[in-house]
């Protein structure tokens, strides 16, 4: 299309994260439909995340622009470069080959994705030990080689980055003979299934092995606190593990719809990534299933509380007034450590929550089935 409409020389931006060596098939499609015309194709990955974007795009840390290391690749690096410099310190602009820029955007994802495994599979050691995960993820990132963000233990990563981003290097390893680095990074992926199916199995097996006709309360559905998106999130493959066990789930979260919710729990996994049109109009709703618009309503008569994603208001919930409303024994799980573990046992609860010395009741029970 823009070899079609171009009249002039253009600089083609990759803004998109895509296989490594996308901006050289852009190239070639374009040259040979130029017509004379000159194109030169830049690589400058998007680094924001959802919730903070606006955030994310007037202060980045670093502006990536990969371009050709010719001096018309130069020259439109150059020009790209002056575009960001009106908001962005110089210091922050960097530029590298094409390729180089493509990779970067994989690997800056598979390592924020790997902390949050690393994290998660210590989680599973510290609730073997008595050891608790926010305690000792504190100490290691005080190290400022390590650094203290993104390791905050969880049911799993989610997001339409990671996962994918993660299959995508992966296939690139395969694809140029490198099975070990394939699975290296594999892992990452291997441990956030674990981890989700951990918290399911922890969740069944302390509710007396099954959950087969109790209200089940899911509290958060979108794969990270501030946002209505539910693509790759961990509460998808929580829900169905539960309802495989023939749990009733009443589910709220701020911003997810009904709607929503339903698609996902009745299609089948990655089909969020088919073009809407290709998903099914209205896909039958899953039975065991209702979403309610308040966390009081979820939890009225339910046996247990499920809070899947970190919403600020999930922290200063009425706990007193959701246990006097619940089932006895009354659970907690909390899959993002949210709450405060002390206050809810001293209101009565059962608590369980990622990474941290477990309940009693949860003791000796098996966390894997
Ligand atoms: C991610 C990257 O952070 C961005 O830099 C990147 O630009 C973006 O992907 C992208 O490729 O477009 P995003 O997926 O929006 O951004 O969200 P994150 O904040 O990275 O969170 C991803 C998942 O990790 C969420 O499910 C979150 O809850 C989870 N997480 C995060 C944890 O479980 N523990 C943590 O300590 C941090």
């Amino acid at each position: 299309m823009i070899a079609d409409v171009s009249k002039s020389s253009k600089i083609v931006v990759e803004k998109s994260t895509v296989p490594v060596k996308t901006a050289e098939a852009i190239e070639k499609i374009l040259t040979h439909n130029s017509r004379g015309i000159k194109y030169q194709i830049l690589s400058n990955p998007e680094f924001l995340a959802e919730g903070t974007a606006i955030q994310d795009l007037f202060k980045p840390e670093r502006v990536l622009i990969g371009g050709r290391e010719t001096p018309d690749g130069q020259k439109a690096i150059q020009a790209l470069k002056d575009v960001y410099a009106q908001w962005v310190p110089e210091d922050r602009i960097i530029s590298t080959n094409l390729w180089s820029a493509e990779l970067s955007k994989l690997a800056a994802n598979a390592f924020l994705a790997q902390r949050i495994s690393s994290v998660n599979a210590m989680s599973a050691l510290c609730e073997a030990t008595g050891a608790d995960v926010s305690q000792v993820s504190h100490a290691v990132g005080m190290d400022t080689r390590i650094g203290p963000k993104f390791l905050n233990a969880s049911v799993g990563f989610g997001g339409s980055c990671f996962q994918k981003d993660i299959l995508n290097l992966v296939y690139i390893c395969e694809c140029n003979g490198l099975p070990q680095v394939a699975n290296y990074w594999k892992q990452v992926i291997k441990i956030n299934d674990y981890q989700k199916n951990r918290f399911v199995n922890r969740l069944v097996s302390s509710m007396f092995n099954t959950v087969s006709g109790k209200k089940i309360a899911i509290l958060g559905f979108a794969f990270k606190k501030d946002t209505g998106d539910t693509r790759e999130t961990p509460a998808i493959d929580v829900c169905k593990g539960l309802l495989g066990d023939k749990a009733c789930l009443s589910i709220y979260d701020p911003q997810v719809t009904e709607d929503q919710i339903q698609r996902d729990l009745s299609m089948n996994k990655f089909n969020w990534d088919h073009p809407i049109h290709l998903q099914p109009i209205s896909p039958s709703s899953v039975k065991q299933v209702s979403v309610v618009w308040d966390a009081y309503e979820a939890t009225m008569d339910a046996h247990g509380v499920c809070i899947l994603t970190e919403w600020d208001e999930f922290k200063t919930l009425d706990y007193q007034r959701i246990f006097d409303n619940m089932q006895k024994p009354a659970f907690v799980f909390d899959g993002r450590n949210i709450v405060n573990v002390d206050k809810l046992r001293e209101i009565g609860f059962i608590v369980y929550s990622m990474g941290k010395p477990l309940d009693p009741w949860l003791k000796d029970m098996p966390a894997v089935a």
